[in-house]
C-alpha cells in the first residue's frame, strides 16, 4: 500500500529514517527547513504541508562525502556535466530528487522539483521552489547579520523578491567563501529581472508616467 505522504506517519518515517542519514546537525537544519517552508507556506499561500515534507528531505543526501556522491549520482544512472561532476557539494539536491521519487512515488513532483532546486536554484522557479530555497537559507540554525535582515524582510516582500534577495546573498557568499560559481547562475538571475522592475515599478510609482501628456 502506497502511504500518504500528507500523513504525520509518513512524515515521523521518513523523519527517523533522515536521522540516521545525515549527522546531528545536518538534522537539526533539515527540522529548522522543514518548520521554515511551512511558516512560508502560510505567509505566502503555498500548501503548508508539501513546504514541510520538502524542507524535511531537501538534506537527504547531504550525508554523502564528495567521491560517495559521485558515486550515488552514477549508482541512480544520472548524467552529470563535467562541470556538475566537478562540483560534487551542489549534486545533493539533484540525486535526493531522482532517489526520493524512486524511493516514494507517492511523493508530488513539485516537492521533487524543489528538492532538485534547493542548491543552484533554476529559472521560472515555482512558490514552492522558492519557499525551499529561503527556508534552507534563513531557517534558526543560520546565524548572521544578513540572515536577520532577510528574515526581518519575510513580512514586508512578495515572495519573488524575497527570494531574490536571498539567492544575491547566497551567490554573493559563495564567491566569499572561494566556491566556484555555476556557469548558469546568470542566466538564472537575469531571468528574474522582468519581474525585478514591476516590483521597483511598484514601490516607486514613476511621478511623470509614461503616455500622458
Ligand atoms: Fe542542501
Ligand atoms: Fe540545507
Amino acid at each position: 500500500m502506497v502511504a500518504d505522504w500528507r500523513s504525520d506517519e509518513f512524515y515521523g518515517q521518513r523523519r527517523e529514517e533522515l536521522a540516521s542519514r545525515v549527522g546531528p546537525r545536518r538534522f537539526a537544519h533539515s527540522l529548522g527547513v522543514a518548520e521554515t517552508a511551512a511558516k512560508l507556506a502560510r505567509r505566502y499561500g503555498a500548501d503548508e504541508r508539501a513546504a514541510r515534507v520538502a524542507g524535511l528531505l531537501h538534506d537527504w543526501d547531504k550525508g554523502y562525502d564528495d567521491p560517495g556522491i559521485l558515486a550515488r549520482a552514477d549508482e541512480l544512472g544520472m548524467e552529470l556535466t563535467d562541470e556538475l561532476a566537478a562540483m560534487p557539494r551542489v549534486l545533493h539536491g539533484l540525486t535526493a530528487a531522482v532517489a526520493l521519487g524512486r524511493q516514494f512515488p507517492e511523493l508530488p513532483p513539485e516537492v521533487l522539483t524543489a528538492v532538485e532546486r534547493h542548491t543552484l536554484g533554476e529559472v521560472d522557479m515555482g512558490d514552492l521552489d522558492m519557499i525551499l530555497y529561503i527556508a534552507d537559507a534563513l531557517e534558526p540554525g543560520r546565524k548572521g547579520k544578513k540572515v536577520e535582515k532577510l528574515r526581518a524582510r519575510v513580512d514586508e516582500l512578495e515572495l519573488r523578491e524575497l527570494f531574490l534577495e536571498v539567492y544575491a546573498y547566497w551567490v554573493q557568499l559563495i564567491m566569499e567563501r572561494r566556491h566556484p560559481v555555476y556557469s548558469r547562475t546568470t542566466e538564472i538571475w537575469n531571468s528574474y529581472m522582468p519581474e525585478q522592475e514591476v516590483y521597483h515599478a511598484e514601490a516607486n510609482p514613476d511621478p511623470i508616467p509614461y503616455g500622458r501628456p
